[in-house]
């Protein structure tokens, strides 16, 4: 290989310090042998666009997207998947050949490539989904329960105007309820998955009763800080089936990291503990 075949990737935000995808595909560059590199990237608002022109000029085949710019992202796009167009967001950008910028949303399909691994007897046709929240993690789990088949899903969001956004985005298998209602529909519900930030560390707690919820719901968050959240531990006393949010995080990296490295990764343990070391 020449000096400037070796593959780039990153990711670019603001601030990315705290990220955990250099770790991630490290991890997997070092596993599979690949002389290719994954950097953090922080580009500044004003800087962001111009950076991201930049990139493929330096030998970056692919970027993930974080905070600030997986919506403002779009707009530089040249191609956009449909998944990332009905999400209203790209977190993986690929340079191509062709020198079109493509922009993609995984995090829909690591959401339920996690729940898959996990628990690959789960049927999206078992019931109705109850999603918390309804922010930009929402809009991509929600067009991931929707493509898989869940006959309904119950929205419900602190600003209720934003959860009938949602239903006005995706349509009537969208039933909008209000959050003080939300405890009182578990026992209805095969699936729990709370996209909000509540239950990270440093943040409120989510406070929702599991009174009512059936054994065998399977209940996933998206928070992955701390691993177990206290919504999977009281779903796990109640006889759930339970899926964290790491899963979600390592699976969403993986289209990218292929399309960049042409080599498809594997989601294992050694991964987890390789992202989780301190
Ligand atoms: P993301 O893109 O990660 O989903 P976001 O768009 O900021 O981030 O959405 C955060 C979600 O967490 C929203 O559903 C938000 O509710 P609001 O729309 O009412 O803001 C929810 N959330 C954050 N803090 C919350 C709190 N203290 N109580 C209830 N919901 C909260």
């Amino acid at each position: 290989m020449t000096d400037t075949a070796i593959p780039l990737a990153g990711v670019v935000g603001t601030p990315i310090g705290h990220s955990l995808s250099p770790r991630l595909h490290g991890h997997w560059l070092k596993r599979y042998a690949i002389n290719g590199h994954y950097v953090p990237i922080n580009l500044a608002q004003d800087k962001f666009e111009a950076g991201l022109r930049a990139l493929p000029m330096l030998g970056f085949r692919g970027v993930n997207i974080t905070i600030p710019y997986k919506e403002k992202v779009l707009m530089l796009a040249d191609v956009i998947t449909d998944r990332a167009a009905l999400i209203g967001a790209a977190n993986t950008i690929t340079f191509r050949r062709d020198g079109k910028v493509q922009a993609d949303n995984t995090d829909g399909y690591g959401f339920i490539a996690n729940i898959r691994q996990q628990v690959p007897d789960w049927q999206a046709s078992a019931g109705p989904a109850l999603v918390l929240g309804a922010g930009g993690a929402s809009r991509a789990v929600i067009s991931a329960l929707m493509g898989e088949g869940v006959p309904e899903i119950v929205l419900t969001n602190r600003t209720r105007n934003r959860a009938d956004m949602l239903r006005e985005h995706f349509g009537a298998r969208i039933r909008v309820i209000d959050w003080s209602a939300a405890a009182g529909m578990l026992g209805d519900m095969a699936v729990l998955v709370n996209t909000t930030s509540l239950g990270m560390t440093g943040q409120p707690a989510l406070h929702l009763s599991l009174d009512r919820i059936r054994a065998g719901t399977l209940v996933t968050d998206i928070v992955y800080a701390p691993l177990e959240t206290e919504l999977l531990l009281a779903a796990r006393a109640k006889g759930c089936r339970v899926v964290d949010g790491l899963g979600m995080l390592l699976h969403q990296a993986v289209p990218g990291f292929e399309n960049w490295f042409r080599r498809r990764p594997e989601v294992d343990d050694d991964l987890r503990r390789a992202v989780l070391q301190p």
